[in-house]
């Protein structure tokens, strides 16, 4: 079976990460089916509204890092990049069901959706200093205009956990519920949306979000600097580590 799955039924695009055994973690070809995905709903007028979901354990661990080692984004056509840029510029409703672990972009995506709902076992986590890397998906950009400069701070220089009720009270997460009700909440609330108009649920986004170009500047500006990253010795200490099951030594970085 497919890692990413996609369905539509009443309006509702839904897209589930289905890899659970390496933790829902993603490779470039999961960002390509997600783009492709994206831009068909975006195409697509019997599309209304596009929820992504995990499994009730975990969302999603984020970059698969050996995939993203041996692939890493080099061009703006990759498909991290056409995955980023479409959820950043699509019209519209996003929503999120998020139980379990987000990792890195598994929380930063979340930054594109308009209506985030979270298992009370949610853990939201950026950990890109952690991984010698610098924040993505515009995340030093949105974190800070959302959470406040010090909470995002915390956040993506301690790049630890916070979990669904700080999440909540960020902004970040509408509602909490049960994590075996995740999914249906929000798929709940997306039919409700399906139900409205179209025209006026797209100007409302539209008016809200304004301008994107700040947003899809920020991106390229941190793609830069986590493709250059990427090759350095600090990421490279982190992501052998990892593979190795070790602690990072940052001492000589
Ligand atoms: N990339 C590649 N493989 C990953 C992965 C990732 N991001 N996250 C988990 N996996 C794999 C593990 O290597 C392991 O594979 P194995 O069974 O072949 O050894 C499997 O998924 C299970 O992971 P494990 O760490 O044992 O699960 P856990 O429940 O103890 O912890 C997480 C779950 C998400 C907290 C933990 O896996 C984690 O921190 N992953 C890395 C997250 C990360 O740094 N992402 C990069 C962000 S840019």
């Amino acid at each position: 079976m497919s890692d990413i799955l996609t369905h539509t039924d009443a309006g509702v695009m839904t897209i589930t990460f289905n890899r659970l055994d390496k933790k829902n973690s993603i490779t470039a070809a999961m960002y390509a089916a997600m783009a492709d995905a994206v831009a068909q709903a975006g195409a697509d007028p019997s599309v209304r509204v596009v929820v992504f979901q995990g499994h009730e354990s975990i969302f999603s661990a984020g970059n698969d890092i050996g995939d993203f080692l041996n692939q890493p984004p080099t061009t703006q056509e990759s498909p991290v990049f056409r995955f980023l840029r479409g959820i950043a510029t699509f019209e519209k409703p996003l929503l999120a069901a998020v139980a379990g672990p987000a990792v890195g972009i598994g929380t930063t995506l979340l930054f594109h959706c308009d209506l985030v709902y979270a298992g009370d076992n949610a853990a939201f986590s950026m950990p890109f200093v952690n991984l010698g890397l610098c924040p993505e998906a515009a995340s030093s950009l949105l974190a800070p205009r959302m959470f406040g400069y010090h909470r995002a701070a915390e956040a993506l220089l301690m790049g630890e956990p916070f979990f669904a009720e700080a999440a909540q009270e960020v902004g970040l997460v509408n509602r909490v519920v049960p994590p075996t009700e995740v999914n249906g909440y929000a798929q709940a609330q997306a039919r409700k949306l399906a139900a409205k108009p179209l025209s006026s649920l797209i100007a409302t986004k539209r008016l809200m979000k304004g301008d994107t170009q700040a947003v899809l500047k920020k991106m390229d500006e941190e793609g830069q600097d986590f493709g250059r990253m990427l090759r350095e010795p600090a990421a490279k200490e982190a992501f052998g580590a990892f593979m190795e099951k070790r602690k990072p030594d940052f001492s000589k970085v």
